[in-house]
């Protein structure tokens, strides 16, 4: 059982969505080991990319491990945004995602974002200038509209398959929305069922169960998991066994030793140990959610300064996993910010 997404022949249908600050290389690594179909990065700056700025460079790295692995850019200018797309194939990425559903004031004040869907005219043009400045597919993240009054993603849509872009993802709330609410589900399956390229679904997809669920019902192409992922990183594998009829494996205390390892490698490898340890803090947080303890355990490692010492205060708490984890947690809302 494969699934065709676009040129991609993917083992399943269900992707780790894009989070700044969250999906970096060593978490893109970490999260295709753990079956994310394929991964894209953060959004960088295509204005940023046309300076020699290391940091922004540095986002733009990614390691063989992840492919199939997108490159997400932002911007307004169209032709920063295209010499961000010749940059991304020069380094052989697999393909470059536009964001245009980014709700930030700071973004969409300079016309980026879900700005940018607010004219469909204007967008069509510029999708058609990005799609010819490169081989490589060219595929498009965004809102269901601006408001609740101008909800116009198949307007969008239809200006995306026009200039040939390769997949349109759609998360279910407006841009006014921002975090707040449901995504509207509904909404995505009368776009998908109105379009002629791959739509991906996106939004509150909390469990394996339920990612599979939204899939079916709303015939989408693929789902991208966000937060989900953070309090479950084995949802990925849980909901390609449940899409392929197979019982899915309960994560047990070893296999979160065994993610804590990984990680421990994968974020050693790319950052210096401090920085290291502010990343590995945010991930065990959220890994925590719902298990015995996890109020306290959470207050102690953002007191820890030594790696050494929060790894062994995560192994002592994930080798008590096996205590059972309350799974109304998963469902509850956190992270009510980003940047799609
Ligand atoms: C912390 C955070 C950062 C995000 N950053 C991005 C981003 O860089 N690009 C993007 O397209 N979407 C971004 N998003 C939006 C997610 O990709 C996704 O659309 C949204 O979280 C809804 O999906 P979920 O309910 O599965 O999390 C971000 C979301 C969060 C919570």
């Amino acid at each position: 059982m494969a699934v065709q997404l676009g040129k991609f022949q993917l083992e399943h249908p269900f992707i780790l969505a894009p989070m700044a600050g969250i999906t970096n290389s060593p978490f893109r690594r970490l999260m295709r080991r753990k079956k994310s179909a394929l991964v894209i990065s953060e959004l960088i700056s295509a204005n940023g990319m046309q300076y020699t700025i290391k940091r922004t460079l540095d986002l733009l790295s990614f390691h063989e491990e992840e492919r199939v692995v997108g490159i997400q850019i932002f911007g307004e200018n169209t032709e920063n945004l295209c010499k961000a797309a010749q940059m991304i194939e020069q380094r052989g990425a697999d393909f470059v995602d536009l964001n245009l559903g980014c709700p930030v004031h700071k973004i969409v004040q300079k016309g980026a974002g879900s700005a940018l869907c607010r004219n469909p005219i204007a967008l069509g043009k510029l999708l058609s200038a990005l799609v010819s400045s490169v081989k490589i597919p060219v595929t498009i993240k965004i809102r269901t509209g601006w408001d609740q009054t101008s909800r116009n993603a198949l307007e969008c849509i239809q200006a995306a398959t026009d200039a040939g872009v390769h997949w349109v993802a759609i998360h279910g709330r407006t841009r006014a929305q921002g975090y707040s609410g449901l995504a509207d589900w509904d909404f995505i399956g009368e776009m998908k069922a109105k379009s002629t390229i791959p739509i991906l679904g996106n939004g509150d997809l909390t469990t394996a169960e339920m990612a599979v669920e939204r899939l079916r019902t709303y015939k989408v192409d693929a789902v991208l998991i966000g937060r989900g992922a953070l309090r479950n990183p084995f949802i990925f594998e849980q909901a390609e066994c449940i899409w392929k009829g197979l019982k899915p494996h309960a994560s047990t205390p070893e296999d979160y030793l065994a993610l804590l390892n990984e990680h421990r490698e994968l974020f050693g490898e790319s950052f210096p140990p401090q920085i290291a340890l502010l990343h590995v803090r945010k991930f065990l947080a959220w890994y925590s959610s719902g298990f015995p303890g996890c109020h306290e355990f959470r207050k102690k490692i953002f007191n820890i300064e030594e790696p050494e010492i929060l790894w062994k205060e995560a192994e002592g708490f994930f080798e008590l996993t096996s205590r059972g984890r309350d799974s109304s947690y998963l469902s509850q809302p956190f992270l009510m910010g980003g940047h799609g």
